[in-house]
């Protein structure tokens, strides 16, 4: 794989820079940045222990998009039993303080991300991969980087431009460039998760466009997608209902983008059988309809581009 090169610059939330805005993000780079700004001892501490996680997770996985999946107090107590022994280091439970202060969205979206994508690996359960313990030593990483973009483009409440688009697009370099950067180790499941959650098996997604094949982070990359579309976002008022949300993901296994497997297998998490992921059917029938004021994706130009040239 290419060497990712950097957008913008990489500070840590104490706002050392770490990386440049054009800085290449290799081994001798990373390495380099460890010397001139060592990170300093990295002391795992309980993830349920710290501040309110562990009420936050439990009020969480209650909610009512949540329900069918956590459809009872043993699945979200098999969870908490999971995550019990899980320790991450101080950097995630720094960027987690961080979004509970000023992106409450992304904080709640970081917790249930983490606890779906553990359940769908559990029910997945691939032989030969321990895809969950995986999971839960990486913790609730996948969007790490946002700390470092803009609260102006995280909480935005209209639809995105392209050059916002861009900036958030950095959160995936950003938070590999830092993960990285703390454990010394490029290759983490960690760092993988936060650089390539939002690549596509088909190659239609960033940063690099390469067809993902790395389960652990298309289970992410899946669950990631449900997130947000079930969740209020601050540009939408109305989420997703629960079907018309899987029926989304559906159609991006349908056109190649996810593996179909692993959609199926949320599918079959929602229902109240629990199929196993080969034995659910997945109707490709449309019949949900998404919010009337949705803007997922959706980009607009700039207030203060030209208007369009006439001939
Ligand atoms: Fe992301
Ligand atoms: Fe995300």
């Amino acid at each position: 794989m290419k060497a990712l090169i950097l957008n913008y610059p990489v500070r840590t939330l104490d706002g050392i820079e770490l990386f440049a805005a054009g800085s290449e993000l290799s081994e001798e780079t990373i390495q380099e940045a460890r010397k001139q700004h060592p990170p300093g001892k990295r002391e795992y501490c309980y993830l349920l222990k710290h501040g309110s996680v562990f009420n936050d997770m439990l009020d969480l996985m209650a909610q009512p998009t949540y329900s069918a999946i956590y459809a009872g107090p043993t699945d979200r107590d098999t969870i908490l039993a999971l995550l019990k022994n899980c320790r991450v280091q101080p950097i995630v439970l720094a960027s987690l303080d961080y979004f509970r202060r000023k992106d409450l969205y992304t904080y709640r979206h970081a917790l249930m991300v983490f606890a779906l994508s553990i359940m769908l690996a559990r029910h997945l359960a691939l032989p030969g991969l321990d895809l969950e313990q995986e999971i839960i030593a990486a913790g609730p990483t996948h969007d790490l980087g946002k700390t470092c973009i803009p609260l102006s483009i995280l909480t935005k409440s209209t639809a995105l431009t392209l050059s916002d688009r861009r900036y958030l697009e950095h959160h995936t370099a950003a938070g590999f460039a830092l993960l990285a950067w703390y454990s010394g180790d490029m290759h983490a499941p960690a760092a993988r998760i936060a650089r390539d959650h939002h690549e596509r098996f088909d190659g239609s997604g960033y940063p690099s466009g390469i067809h993902l094949r790395d389960v652990l982070v298309e289970i992410i990359a899946v669950c990631d997608i449900y997130d947000a579309l079930v969740s209020l976002r601050p540009y939408r008022l109305t989420s997703f209902d629960n079907r018309t949300a899987l029926e989304e993901l559906t159609e991006l296994a349908d056109s190649n983008a996810l593996r179909r497997e692993i959609v199926q297998s949320l599918v079959a998490l929602n229902r109240r059988s629990r199929p196993s992921a080969q034995a659910c059917v997945v109707s490709l029938e449309r019949r949900g309809t998404p919010p009337a004021d949705n803007l997922y994706g959706v980009t607009v130009p700039e207030p203060d581009a030209p208007p369009p040239h006439k001939s």
